[in-house]
This record gives C-alpha cells, structure tokens and sequence, in this order.
C-alpha cells in the first residue's frame, strides 16, 4: 500500500473515532438501533419491538453487535452484503464512518450513515428511511466510485439483519405458472436458505422476494414475534439465510449477482433496490397487516382510491375478438353493475394478425378488421353505458413474426453473434429495455394509445417471456453482464415516464399470472394479476400465499367458468363469486354463457361488494384458518380501521360425509362492539341461524360462529363445495 495513503487514513480515523453516534430508527411499535463512530464499521444493534426509552443505553450497551452492513476483504469467513474488485485488481474493502446525516426525501425521514473506505475513494451510504404512520424500515446503499479506473461490484445487496437463534421459522412462497403464491413455512436449519430468481423480467411465479421469519417457532397467523422483509426489486434477487456456527441467522437480501458483475465509472453511483423491513408481535397477519398498511400508503399506485368492478374479455373470447362481442360483454357487465370492460389480447395487428398467440406483439395498431371502428367505437359503447374502458398490451415483447421484428431485429434480448431463443408461440422475444431506443418506443406505445383514446382508463400490461439467453445487442461488450440490471433500469425509467404522464391511468401488472406481484414494480401498477389459474379452490391456496405480503386491494380476483378453464373443475357459481370477493373483484367470464339466475346472482354480489369495497381494500387483514393447515375450512376477515364494520369469508375446502370441520374464531373486532351479521350472496332456502342478530365482538373473537357444513338447496343443486361471507356491523 501507498505508505502516504495509509498515514493519512490513519490521520483520518484517529480524528473521526472521537465522535460516537447511536442511531435509534424508530417506528410507533418497532426500533432499529445502529452504532455509527467515527473511523469504525457501523453496526446493528438491535431490530424488533419498540425499546422503551429508559432501555435504550442498556440495550446499546449489551447488544450483540453485529457488521451493520458486512462487506468483503477485511472480514473474509462470512458472508457479506458487498464484494469489490478496485480498479488496481484488490479486492479488499472496509468503509468506516465518516458522517451521519437526517435528511427528509420525498418527505420521508432518512437516516445515512456515510462511510468511506480506509484508503480506496470509495463511499458507501448505508440508509435507513421510515414512513410515517406504519412499522416499516426500509434499507438500502448506494456506493460511489471515486477511484480513477473502473470499480467492479461483484456482489452488492441491499441489507444485512442478524436474527438470533432460537426456532426461528421462514415463511415464504413459491410456486409456479398457474400455480403462484403457494406458501412454505418450515425451520431454519444450519447451511443456507437461499430464495432467488433468475427470470430476468418477472420474479414472482417461482419464489418470491418477500419473507417472513417467526422468531418464537412455527408460525401463527394471529400471536408471537415475527419479521417481514420484503425486496422492493422487479428483477432477479437472491435471499440467503446463512445459518451458520454464531447464535445468529444472517439475513442477506439483494439484487441476484449470478451473471451480473456491474462496472463502474469513476464518479459513478450504484443504488441498490430497498429492502422493506416491519415486525410484529402479531404473529404473520400482524406482518401482513404491517406491510398492506405500508403499500397502501406508500407504495402502490393509487392505494387510496377503491378499484373498479371490471369483465375482461380473455377466458371469454380469448382471441376472438370482434366488435359485436366486446359490446355484448360490454352490455353485460354493465347490466350486471360492473364499472369497467378490459378487452384483453388479440384486437392489433396489421401485416400479421394476432389471432393466436405466435404473431404480432410490437404492432400495436388495431386490427380494423376485428375491431373496424377502432378502439374509438368500443371507448365510446362503454361510455354509453356509463362503464369505462380498459385494454390489455405486452409493450416490451415482440414475436419473430411481427412488422417491429422486421424492422428492428436488433431490438430483442439476442446472445451476440446467435439466434435468439423463442418463447411463447415459439416466435415470442424479449426486447432489449436496457436499450434507449427500446424504452422510447415502449412509452410510445402507451402513448400514442392514450393520445389517440384519451377515454382509456386501465391497462393491462403483460409481460409472458423471461430472459432466456443472455445478450444485450446494445450494451458494449464489457458491459454484457450488466442486461439484468439495465433492462429493469430500462423498465423502470420507462414505468417513471409513463406515470408522469398519466398519472391517473389504472395499470395491472399481469406477467403470464402472477409474475410481477413485487413492491418493486407495484409503484407503477395498481394492481397485479394473481394468476393465470381462475379456479375458485386453488385461488384459496394462492391467494392466502399471496396475501402475506400484498393486500387485497392489489390482488385481481375474477369469478369465472365452469368447469375451469386451468383445472377443469366445476365449482357452483357462489362459491367462486365469495372467493373472488376476497381481492379485487372481477369477471373473467363469457356472460352470453350464463343463464339468468347465474347473472342474477352476480348482479346481486356486485352490488353488495360495492358495499364491503372499502373494508375489503382498505381494511385489516387477520388470516383466522390456513388451508394449508388440512382441516377441511380456510377463513379470513377484514376489518375496518375503526373497527365498526367487518367481512368474514369460510371456505370448506374438501368434502367428506360426517366431517369435523373446526370452529373458527374471529379477529381483529373490538370486544366492547356489538356487531350485526347478515351473510352476503345467499343461496340457501333458508338464512343462517346467525342471520340478523347481533353478538359482542368478543364473543366473536371467543368463540366464532357455526357455520353449516352444507347449503340448503332443493336436491338438484345440491353440492360438494361450501362458502359463506358474512357482513359485520357495528350498532349503536
Ligand atoms: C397472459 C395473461 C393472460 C392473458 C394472456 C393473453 O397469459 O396472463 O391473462 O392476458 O396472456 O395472451
């Protein structure tokens, strides 16, 4: 080393190391404390319930401390948050502290502890932001290059959490196409828990970047002290919970390395995605609570304004698109109360038709053959019934077989010097978002549909390809792994472009399902598509997974056919309508299908979902029986911030004669209350014993309701499945 550098560091550590700094990062039910000297490496104290003043200094001086954020080179047998290779090819760092400092961005509070690597100019901010009215941290860093030659980041994760040992238990989802949101709850054990992706487009079919931990053993929905921690990040990431020789797990959250050193220029900085961190003693509804609460607020479009009733037109015409058709289902969804029809794929094309799904994507001009009076006609049928109008596109893909991929076969995500892999159709292609020109036009596609159809009021945005070969015919030969990182800079610039310019649009993220159901996308988005699978039953599965860190606000649940299209399985009509009514209710259905009585009772579900809109998207979340616990019943409840009105949902999810299904408690009501029950979407010839009378909220909460097993119905009807959603209203 430069001996001149190292007395000069020196110098500056034993002047920096006189001021000593505890930063105490609270929230109204949670702390978070770091020690920030001068000249030292900053480190985690504590995170979890909120300490009392008085055990502030206590704590501080008993803490296990932990590396606040652990970086490679000085500390080499664990695993770290940030590797470096300097430009001079060293691969050590140790940033100290240098500063702290409060500022208010976006009107939020956040804490920076700035560090500085003993000899190298290379800082590293380690942040830490609140948001008010919630029991969420989040955390992230930025590095700066300020060396003279290119820094090169090998590994660079958002955060660190030490949790200590115990039988601490994660939570988190995993899945598949049509089969998302499934939840895996199990200990941890010695080695290395790893969660990641590697789609390179959508992240969340498979795992998902989100987890809970239960620090007190196997999860409960309702009690015990537990830890969320979500990645705010719509790209490939990598979760690991190292448990290792220590009395601690070590959380690390991040951006996926695989494949992706990232360069940097001098002067250059690198911001990692966040890393949302909540607790609660509330067990995982509490977590969930914590973060729906925090998304609502803060990061979803729009959180705060209830969403439309819609019909979309895919499992009911699916390709089949026409005019006559889409202002038939336009006519019928208004006549059934609906407040939105969203015409789904197939009404573009020009050179090539898109009559299935291997042509035409990046030619998004309407097919006039379809739809000869254009979009214009169908803005203007919807507008007549008083319902707007929604469509669907697939902007950053395109098909071999299309007039964007003639004209641009540079455009797509192409291994240099090879033929690109297809996906969907075998002709689908990913474009290039890393590429300017990509992204220009991809904001053009949104634009030039609004410009020409300013009625436009949703958009579904799909997304049905992941990144299947790596290449990047844009970025120069020594930046080919940065493409995961760039396209989802690319799209995100793209998503920031678009909402500046309609900030009102509703905008679905849809990726083949459920794909992009991440708090790093839903900024832009209202809303995400949970699955491609509309079947009521397994919905109860994906959506209970779903819900743990999303809420229901975000979660677009239609009522479809039967027998289901995904599974084949044909559930009675009520039971899909009170599934449905667990999100976002929808219709994703061909009404010319049903039969009167069919429309009669979604008319009269509709109506009564515009009632419990606002305690079912806005209201508290407590998850009461898991289905996933094998005890024949799943239920839940909403309930509203003052707690004068509720919504409670039973689904029997198997059918045995003689069966012993458990009582289900209730949650979440105020004891003192007296509430009134009246049960949504009846089917029965008679009302539930409950039907009308009133019960305290803690007999409630003591005890529940019993439900019957089975629907009264003439013989005809009769049936395997069982649902009920009730009404909850506070009297006076
Ligand atoms: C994806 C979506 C579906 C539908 C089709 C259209 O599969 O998830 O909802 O929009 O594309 O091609």
């Amino acid at each position: 080393m430069d001996k001149r550098i190292f007395i000069l560091s020196l110098i500056a550590s034993a002047g920096l190391a006189a001021s000593a700094e505890t930063i105490n990062i609270s929230t109204p039910a949670t702390s978070l404390i770091v020690r920030a000297d001068r000249g030292a490496e900053p480190e985690l104290l504590y995170y979890g319930a909120r300490l009392a003043d008085a055990d502030v200094d206590a704590v501080v001086s008993t803490a296990k401390a932990h590396p606040a954020y652990p970086v490679y080179g000085m500390r080499t047998q664990s695993e770290t948050a940030l590797s470096v290779r300097h430009a001079d090819g060293n691969m050590a760092l140790r940033p100290l502290v240098t500063s702290v400092s409060r500022d208010s961005v976006d009107g939020l509070p956040v804490t920076t502890v700035h560090m500085r690597d003993q000899i190298y100019p290379v800082e590293v901010n380690l942040n830490y932001r609140t948001y008010p009215g919630t029991d969420v941290i989040d955390t992230w860093v930025d590095v700066v290059n300020g060396e003279k030659g290119e820094l090169v980041l090998d590994r660079y994760a958002s955060g660190y959490l030490p949790v200590r040992r115990g039988d601490v238990w994660v939570s988190h989802l995993y899945g598949s196409w049509a089969n998302e949101g499934r939840l895996m709850q199990e200990p941890l054990q010695p080695g290395i828990k790893r969660i990641k992706n590697n789609d390179g487009a959508r992240n969340s079919h498979t795992a998902h970047a989100e987890i809970m931990l239960s620090l007190d053993g196997r999860p409960n929905e309702l009690h015990g002290p537990t830890i969320g921690a979500a990645l705010c990040y719509g790209g490939n990431y990598r979760i690991d919970i190292d448990t290792d020789d220590s009395e601690y797990h070590h959380l690390i959250a991040g951006i996926n390395e695989a494949n992706s050193a990232y360069h940097m220029r001098r002067g250059e900085t690198f911001t990692t995605p966040p890393l949302a961190l909540t607790y609660s003693d509330e067990g995982t509804s509490g977590v969930s609570r914590n973060f729906h609460r925090w998304g609502r607020k803060y990061k979803l479009a729009h959180g705060d304004r209830e969403r439309k009733i819609l019909l979309n037109s895919w499992e009911g015409v699916y390709f089949d698109i026409n005019e006559p058709g889409m202002t038939a289902m336009i006519d019928d969804i208004a006549s059934m109360g609906g407040e939105l029809f969203v015409m789904d794929d197939g009404w573009f094309g020009g050179k090539y038709q898109r009559n299935s799904d291997n042509a035409a994507l990046g030619d998004w001009t309407v097919d006039t053959r379809k739809l000869p009076g254009g979009v214009p006609a169908l803005v203007s049928a919807a507008d007549k019934r008083g319902i707007k109008f929604g469509i669907w596109i697939e902007p950053e893909m395109t098909n071999t077989v299309s007039e964007l991929y003639e004209k641009h076969p540079d455009w797509v995500v192409c291994p240099p010097g090879r033929d690109p892999l297809t996906g969907r159709g075998g002709t689908q292609l990913v474009l290039d978002m890393s590429n300017p020109e990509v992204q220009d036009f991809v904001v053009k596609v949104v634009d030039d549909l609004m410009t020409e159809n300013p009625g436009i009021d949703y958009i579904k945005w799909d997304a049905n390809m992941g990144i299947q070969n790596h290449g990047s015919l844009y970025l120069p030969a020594d930046r080919q792994s940065h493409l995961y990182i760039d396209w989802h800079r690319g799209l995100e610039d793209v998503c920031r472009r678009i909402r500046a310019k309609y900030p009102d649009l509703t905008i679905q993220a849809c990726a083949s399902g459920g794909g992009r159901a991440n708090w790093g996308v839903l900024p832009y988005f209202d809303e995400f598509w949970v699955s491609d699978n509309t079947d009521a039953l397994q919905r109860v599965y994906m959506q209970w997974g779903t819900s743990y860190f999303f809420p229901a606000i975000a979660m677009a649940s239609h009522i479809s056919a039967a027998p289901n299209h995904q599974t084949f399985r044909t559930i009675p009509l009520k039971y899909r309508i009170d599934v449905a009514m667990s999100g976002r209710l929808g219709m994703e259905i061909q009404p010319r299908n049903m039969t009167d009585e069919e429309k009669d009772l979604c008319r009269r579900a509709i109506a009564r979902y515009k009632e419990i809109r606002p305690v079912v998207q806005f209201g508290d979340l407590y998850r009461l029986q898991s289905p996933y616990d094998g005890r024949g019943v799943a239920s839940l409840m909403y309930v509203a911030d003052d707690k004068d009105e509720a919504v409670f949902y039973w689904y029997k999810t198997e059918e045995f004669v003689n069966q012993h299904l458990p009582r289900v408690r209730m949650a979440g009501l105020d004891p003192d209350k007296t509430y009134r029950i009246t049960e949504l979407n009846r089917v029965d010839n008679t009302p539930l014993d409950c039907e009308g009378l009133t019960f305290s909220g803690k007999y409630l909460m003591d005890n529940g309701l019993e439900i019957p097993y089975t629907h009264d119905l003439d013989y005809h009807k009769l049936n395997d499945y069982a649902s009920r959603v009730l009404r909850l209203e506070a009297v006076r």
